[in-house]
């Protein structure tokens, strides 16, 4: 949530973080603001509604700016070449001009930004009031612009050096007072060419240039710039300035960062020609998958994760195994116990992350937690991973975002190879999380001498022809994106299907409703008669997912069975089954022929027709796909 960029070096500074916002808007889009140091002056700008609304206004705005109490003017906003920003996704306070950060003190000339939730707040903002500070917003982040002034003007006159460490100094004193989860971006008026950031359980990565540096949620804001990267560890200060990155933890004492390259291109975060990042996205998903596999087998046949700070035997020693993540990843997830149970034998059980804490689960040494997460910063996750961690089990993550804290805190990970995510709705990251935890399941299975090399080959295979399978699908499309235009009115949709095809259905039902805003749900097929069934009306479409006939028959005749059960109650049945199955033709109004696939498999490719199906839905009721209201990319609150 919130996106935040920050940028000192010898360039203007304003469009390289309107460029750097524009990357992260997917984080966030109730309002957006600016805030650049020109010439010892603070310019700021900000807006409610998207960037595109800053970004108005500043186009509008007079080339120098009035800024002195005698009318002088100076340069305007353009020229100054020390910034930052912010889009932002509201928690305290409503997403209006006013709530927009960044939030200025001190006179105008102290300007923070801020992603999280300072939880302490409501005592800061009256210890401050009753000393006689004027708030003029409802948030939180204004409490930490007041400490910032408060403190920088209390070193000033106790006779500090002025000067960037200043700035750093006084952004420690305010973290400590801070409680709860932050990244903190500021710039004072007076101190010229310093950025300083900080965080809490909350992203903060520093991109290192040519003389010029950076600061982001999240390294997509950057890569256009520069490819090295310095990930931050917890509770640390940043400073950088052109030439300088310095980092501290809040006592002052100093740290440091792990380097990284970025291995994406700054194309890789362009729509490249689509209407929606999200149809890029989807058309994405072979080479996302092919990526993901790449170099996985090892010359021994053994199936290679990324960082792994466990060994062979911690992996025998597992007893029983809890995922945690969500949203998609949970619904990976969903789909992972069924493969992992069957390979590996051991208990799986999906928790959402949201509950997992809070039910207190029984843990120990031999217990194996797998957290999910695209992003790596979901605080939900987070959390239910340092619980796991608290009562001594593992964890391995699936992540898709290298340097964030998912990652970082684990004792394994595992990366999906995707490339960024934009659209809010997740879709490559769904189909490589799905690659991700079969590849863990295998590894799982041959570590524990369950499975033997050329078996888990066999499968690894079958993965391999997972993308060729995508792209034919792809590109027998366009039907779907018809048979959208024509249920766009209805006033619910439903999804089923059995086994692996369940959480499938749940995938379908999510997309529809956050791009759609549309009534829908997924059911376990056999549910149905327990209760949903009266759901269904005449010509209410159903969404089928249809096992394969090659898998388990009496699955497949199942939910056969169950197709008639609604059509006699009078559904529209839409029906996504495996190319040749002819057993479904009789029952579907629609059907959606998908590629053959292992069963375990078949996810990768009955998922598609729903993304699809959601897209177009969204884009025909006239919603802006990539951005769906009240969501965000990167869920950092809890
Ligand atoms: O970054 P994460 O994978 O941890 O995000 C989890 C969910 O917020 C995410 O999958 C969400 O449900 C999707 N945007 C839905 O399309």
């Amino acid at each position: 949530m919130c996106g935040i960029v920050g940028y000192a070096g010898a360039r203007p500074a304003l469009g390289i973080v309107l460029d750097g916002l524009r990357r992260l808007e997917y984080r966030g889009y109730d309002s957006a603001g600016v805030a650049v140091v020109c010439e010892g002056e603070l310019l700021t700008e900000k807006k409610a509604g998207k960037l595109a609304n800053l970004e108005k206004v500043l186009a509008e705005r007079p080339a120098a700016d009035p800024v002195f109490g005698d009318g002088a003017t100076a340069p305007g906003i353009g020229v100054g070449t020390t910034g930052i920003g912010h889009t932002r996704w509201a928690t305290h306070g409503g997403p209006t001009d006013r709530n927009a950060h960044p939030h200025t003190a001190g006179d105008g000339r102290v300007a923070v930004i801020h992603n999280g939730i300072i939880e302490n707040f409501a005592k800061l903002r009256a210890e401050l009031e009753a000393e006689g500070v004027e708030f003029s917003s409802d948030t939180d982040t204004e409490c930490a612009a007041h400490l910032l002034a408060g403190e920088l003007a209390r070193l000033r006159a106790a006779g500090e050096p002025d000067g960037p460490r200043l700035l750093a100094v006084a952004m420690r004193q305010v973290c400590q007072r801070l409680e709860g989860a932050f990244t903190l971006l500021a710039v004072d008026a007076g101190i010229p060419g310093a950025v300083v950031g900080a965080r809490r359980n909350s992203p903060l990565v520093v991109g290192r240039g040519v003389g010029e540096n950076y600061l982001a949620s999240d390294v997509s804001a950057f890569i256009e710039h520069t490819r090295e990267a310095v990930e931050l560890g917890q509770d640390q200060v940043v400073l950088i300035t052109a030439d300088d990155i310095e980092i501290t933890d809040f006592a002052g004492a100093p740290a440091s960062g792990k380097d990284f390259h970025i291995d994406w291109d700054a194309s890789a975060a362009e729509k490249g020609g689509y209407d929606y990042f999200m149809l890029k996205e989807i058309a994405e998903q072979p080479q996302a998958i092919a990526d993901t596999l790449l170099g996985r087998l090892t010359e021994n046949g053994e199936i290679a994760l990324d960082e792994v700070r466990l060994t062979d035997q911690d992996l025998r020693d597992v007893d029983k195994i809890f995922i945690v993540a969500c949203g998609t990843a949970y619904h990976a997830g969903m789909v992972a116990k069924y493969a992992i149970e069957h390979w590996t034998r051991i208990p799986c059980e999906v928790e959402l992350a949201s509950e997992f804490r809070y039910r207190d689960p029984v843990l120990d040494r031999s217990t194996l937690v797998v957290a999910i997460s695209q992003s790596g910063e979901t605080m939900d996750t987070l959390m239910a991973l340092r619980h796991a961690k608290e009562q001594k089990a593992r964890v391995l993550a699936i992540c898709n975002t290298n340097g964030s804290t998912i990652p970082r805190e684990s004792d394994a990970v595992l990366y999906t190879h995707g490339g960024p995510e934009v659209a809010v709705a997740s879709t490559k990251a769904f189909l490589t999380q799905l690659v991700a935890c079969y590849l863990i399941g295998l590894h799982l299975a041959q570590v524990r001498g369950i499975k033997y090399a050329d078996e888990v080959a066999a499968v690894v295979a079958q993965l391999q022809e997972m993308p060729d399978k995508l792209r034919e699908l792809l590109a027998g499309i366009e039907p779907v994106r018809e048979l959208a235009r024509d249920i766009k009115a209805a006033p619910t949709v439903l999804f089923i299907g059995r086994h692996v095809g369940f959480p499938v259905a749940l995938e379908g039902a999510l997309k529809l409703k956050e791009l759609a805003y549309m009534h829908a749900e997924g059911f376990a097929a056999g549910e149905l008669k327990h209760g949903p069934i009266a759901l269904i009306d005449q010509g209410t479409p159903v969404v089928c997912v249809v096992p394969s006939p090659a898998g388990r028959g009496m699955l497949h005749d199942k939910i056969v069975s169950n197709i008639q059960e609604i059509r006699a109650r009078g559904a529209r049945t839409i029906v996504i089954a495996e190319e040749g199955d002819t057993a479904v033709t009789p029952y579907a109004d629609h059907l959606i022929y998908v590629p053959r696939t292992p069963t375990l498999l078949a996810p990768l490719v009955t998922t598609v027709p729903l993304q699809v199906l959601a897209c177009e839905i969204a884009a025909a009721r006239g919603h802006d796909v990539d951005q769906p209201r009240n969501l965000a990319k990167s869920v950092t609150v809890e």
